[in-house]
């Protein structure tokens, strides 16, 4: 079967049905979809590697009947076996608690300072797996998902996770965008900029901290970087994404601008 990517979709997007974003090899990658009207659209994907899946961003209580319903056009939602949760902001986590009642046996992939405050969704008996310490996860068919710590991206604990087969790169609210005049997948990228400057702004610590992640990233073989807000990226935006990072002025750096050259002497 020929690989399907996020280059083969086209603008037109059926929101009754999951969306195919990659399929090869007994490995496919699903966007859930989110009726939602808003700006803050938050997507919800789905790896399923043979008898495995793995949800990315299952998101809040609101959307759960919808997502649920999302993955039971694919597989029986018991069969979900994971959750990444990039870090534990409501938007991400808060259906935790959901899922497990669907899988109590489902694995919970996070960093040790997102595990310290998932358990006040009400849970603490699931099967954590320490992604830092554990920072490569190999699905049945061979397929590796790479987990690459975001520090104050814009939790301490942030992590975005790197399917190496699909070289696509789930990055949580790193890229995120919000507006009204939403597509699944961006079209004009420099159209795109001030949407992410919405989200990227406000909640991104600081040029330092975006660099020191791209540091981390710039080396890989990115074809589609997946957010938790916003748009798909495809391959022909990465170099201009990872720029977008390098030059970011953001948080720290916007509001104590004062104090830039101010070293306290
Ligand atoms: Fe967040
Ligand atoms: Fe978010």
């Amino acid at each position: 079967m020929n690989a399907i990517t996020v280059k083969d979709l086209t603008g037109a997007m059926n929101l009754t049905q999951p969306t195919t974003l990659y399929a090869a090899n007994e490995h496919r990658i699903f966007w859930l979809g989110n009726t939602d009207e808003t700006a803050f659209r938050c997507n919800t994907y789905l790896i399923v590697d043979h008898h495995e899946a793995i949800l990315i961003d299952p998101g809040g209580k609101r959307h759960f009947a919808q997502v649920i319903r999302r993955v039971a056009q694919i597989l029986p939602p018991e069969q979900v076996n994971g959750m990444v949760l990039c870090h534990q902001d409501p938007d991400v986590a808060a259906s935790m608690t959901d899922w497990l009642a669907v899988n109590p046996s489902m694995r919970v992939f996070t960093t040790p300072r997102t595990q310290v405050l998932l358990p006040h969704y009400g849970r603490s008996d699931y099967w954590y797996c320490d992604v830092s310490s554990h920072p490569v996860y190999t699905m049945p068919s061979g397929a590796r998902l790479n987990f690459i710590e975001a520090p104050f991206l814009h939790f301490p604990g942030a992590f975005v996770t790197y399917d190496a087969q699909a070289r696509y790169l789930f990055s949580g609210d790193i890229w995120a965008a919000l507006d009204l005049d939403w597509t699944l997948v961006v079209d004009s990228f420099e159209k795109h900029v001030p949407k992410m400057n919405l989200f990227h702004l406000d909640y991104m610590a600081s040029n330092l901290a975006a660099r020191g992640f791209v540091k981390r990233i710039e080396h890989l073989a990115i074809d589609a970087i997946l957010p938790q807000h916003g748009s798909i990226l495809g391959s022909q935006h990465v170099a201009a994404a990872l720029d977008y990072l390098r030059q970011l002025h953001c948080g720290t750096d916007i509001i104590y601008a004062d104090l830039e050259n101010d070293h306290g002497g």
